[in-house]
């Protein structure tokens, strides 16, 4: 595969089977957002996304990643990401991230998304408008003529405007044959950090994770879980976008 700066660049061939992989990641997000309810179990998400899994006739692809033991992350409100599914039932009010990829003919998809379970409250809501905001704003600058850092301020810029913490010790990234390539994508502006110039054919999976009070996060005894550490809410939003010659295409949306 051809490189640019030790970034992977994707053939038109290669952007068709990522879309595909995503699109059958993003309708698996469908499906589970339609399970949303109060009163079931994380673990039940789990089991549907595994089951979808095995309809479409893809792997997880993070189950047995760096060990992660589950095909789904599944994130209830102060837990930002990585979030074992398990007996925690939902309740009305809370906030469910679901962050989950699939491998399909050997490339990898990658895309979450934060919901409310029934009613939830007007604090949550904004958190995550503000959240998809930020992720909406980063894609607008994911295209040729533009550095890696114009997508890293635009969703810096929209969160911290609401009032909001960029999480930063986890970033978004490069994705392809593996779910974790060059470039980092960061949710902040690293001064210093070399500049990127967007090219056609980068594939990148952008996902802010945005907290009401605070950017640190505890990782749990479990090794995975990480938390807010004033335990505040928190959202998490991701699509794995191509950069394109005109601009860029979402690959992560069921149509
Ligand atoms: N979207 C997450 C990421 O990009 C999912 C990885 S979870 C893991 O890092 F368990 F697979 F590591
Ligand atoms: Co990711």
């Amino acid at each position: 595969m051809k490189k640019y700066r030790g970034v992977f660049l994707k053939n038109e061939n290669e952007i068709a089977i990522m879309r595909e992989a995503n699109r059958i990641g993003a309708m698996i997000l469908d499906e589970l957002e339609k399970a949303v309810t109060p009163g079931v179990k994380t673990m039940f998400f789990e089991e549907i996304c595994q089951e979808c899994c095995r309809r479409h006739a893809v792997r997880p692809a993070f189950q047995g990643y760096q060990g992660y033991p589950f095909a789904l992350c599944c994130s209830v409100n102060e837990e930002v990401v990585h979030g074992f599914p398990s007996d925690r039932v939902v309740a009305e009010g809370d906030i469910v991230s679901f962050d989950m990829g699939v491998v399909f003919e050997g490339f990898v998809s990658d895309s979450a998304r934060t919901v409310g379970v029934g009613k939830v409250s007007d604090t949550a809501k904004k958190l995550m408008r503000v959240t998809k905001e930020s992720l909406d704003a980063a894609i607008a600058q994911a295209r040729p003529g533009k550095m890696l850092s114009d997508v890293s301020r635009a969703v810096q810029k929209v969160v911290e405007g609401a009032g909001y913490h960029v999480v930063r010790r986890f970033v978004g990234h490069g994705i392809g044959r593996n779910m974790h390539e060059k470039p980092e994508v960061p949710n902040f502006v690293i001064p210093g950090l070399p500049e990127l110039p967007l090219q056609p054919g980068m594939v990148l999976a952008i996902e802010p994770m945005v907290a009401i009070g605070t950017h640190e996060v505890d990782i749990l005894a479990d090794g995975w879980t990480a938390v807010t550490r004033d335990n505040s809410l928190a959202a998490h939003f991701e699509h794995s976008v191509a950069i394109t010659a005109s601009g860029n295409e979402i690959l992560s949306r069921s149509s």
